[in-house]
């Protein structure tokens, strides 16, 4: 071997030695990365068919039913097909529905939301239903038209749900709807997860819920985590509004973060009470509401007011008084006598007696406020029983859940920890006011 190939060999040894360091630099840069990385940052697999199936009622819950869900950025046209369970009709004499399409822009990329509201259903009625991505369609589902005069009915109470990797929320979805399945639909009290403008949170979020969400209709409301961005700054809940599609009555510029529906003999409103995270894009938010508030409960006849805000005008916290949201909401709500308030964002589950002109008042023109406790990982150790409390209880051990059943007259409340334990029992009895 002379010197010319002494240096060839020399020099491929250097170039394999090269290559070799720049590979191992290259592994070990990404196996760091991964974990420094927010999992916000890394890229979402968005799974090619439909996923985060989720009813809603954007309009009346006896003969419609809203149907959302998501896809992959296609241009193919996403279709719902239904029909009457035990029918025969389905799938193939199944009536289709075409849905419509938004594309939403998320900081883990863009997707399709498809929405449809099927109308002209029968009440008291079982559907099954399957949607489609236009490439095929997906399981099946059913849903249930609420019937035209209605007894009695169940819902479930979810408080904040915010957490790391959302099984404790899972967890407790799936618990209270095992424990109650003929509950006909279940609300969020806000704070659904720690960052309302990361998808990653909603993502884990809607997978947990699959298995109700797509068989009982969510209606849900924000709380000031629906406004944060994965960098700490304020925005409008854009990424809630565009994935619950609910009653599209609200006061102008909160359309769907405000709304009422009703079912059966009983009114319900959602507020939003996020006026400091909203400050700059609408200062005037808390007075639209007030107006908007008044007028909703002046319109209504039912028989039952039930009001859903996420943070409470009665705290238990401390440092935790909502002074502005007090002033902005408390007055009508003891105008137009609503029975019941449920509050969330302090994750303590507490109940005041019943309250008019911030009295506490044995008459049944008092409003009980409901403090919702968490259904996620979420504790606070600084939360304490007030004076206008008549119950307390810090979920620190469990989440929880709330199951409200109204027949007639009476409303009652049972409150379980997500293992089941009883926590409160209580109910209210409507008396006739002269
Ligand atoms: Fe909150």
């Amino acid at each position: 071997m002379g010197l010319r190939g002494l240096g060839r060999d020399s020099m491929l040894h250097k170039k394999q030695w090269f290559q070799s360091f720049f590979i191992l630099f290259i592994t070990v840069f990404l196996f760091v990365a991964s974990f420094i990385m927010p999992f916000s940052e890394q890229p979402l697999a968005i799974a090619s068919g439909s996923d985060h199936i989720t009813l809603t009622w954007e309009r009346d819950p006896r003969t419609t039913q809203t149907i959302t869900w998501r896809t992959e950025v296609r241009n193919l046209e996403g279709m719902v097909r239904y029909a009457e369970i035990g029918s025969g009709s389905f799938p193939h004499k199944a009536k289709i529905a075409a849905a419509g399409v938004e594309e939403l822009s998320t900081n883990v990329g863009k997707m399709n939301i498809y929405s449809v509201t099927l109308t002209g259903l029968k009440s008291g009625t079982t559907y099954m239903y399957q949607v489609s991505d236009g490439d095929a369609w997906s399981e099946s589902y059913t849903f249930s038209t609420a019937a035209v005069k209605v007894s009695k009915f169940k819902f479930l109470v979810f408080g904040d749900s915010q957490s790391i990797n959302y099984e404790a929320w899972e967890t407790t979805l799936h618990q209270a709807y095992r424990a109650n399945p003929d509950a006909v639909f279940f609300t969020n009290m806000g704070d659904l997860v720690d960052v309302g403008q990361d998808y990653a949170h909603w993502d884990k979020w809607f997978s947990a819920a699959k298995g109700v969400i797509d068989t009982i209709s969510a209606m849900p409301l924000t709380g000031n985590h629906e406004n944060y961005t994965p960098e700490r700054r304020f925005s409008m809940p854009v990424l809630f509004t565009a994935q619950f599609k609910v009653p599209l009555n609200g006061p102008e510029g909160l359309k769907k973060q405000a709304y009422s529906f009703d079912y059966g003999d009983v009114h319900f409103i959602v507020l939003d009470s996020q006026a400091g995270e909203q400050a700059q894009f609408l200062p005037t938010m808390l007075e639209e509401q007030k107006t908007w508030l008044e007028q909703d409960l002046e319109a209504t006849n039912k028989k039952w007011k039930v009001v859903f805000l996420h943070r409470p005008p009665y705290s238990n916290k401390m440092g935790g008084a909502n002074p502005n949201v007090k002033r902005a909401f408390v007055p009508i709500l003891d105008k137009y006598h609503v029975d019941v308030a449920f509050t969330a964002h302090e994750h303590a589950y507490a109940r005041t007696y019943p309250l008019y002109h911030e009295q506490v008042v044995d008459s049944p023109r008092g409003t009980i406020y409901v403090a919702t406790g968490r259904s996620g990982t979420k504790t606070y150790k600084d939360t304490e029983i007030n004076e206008w409390n008549t119950f307390f209880y810090n979920p620190l051990d469990e989440p929880n859940y709330l199951v409200v059943e109204i027949e007639g007259n009476v409303l009652k409340v049972k409150t379980y920890k997500q293992s089941g334990i009883l926590i409160d029992d209580w109910s209210i009895q409507k008396a006739i006011l002269h």
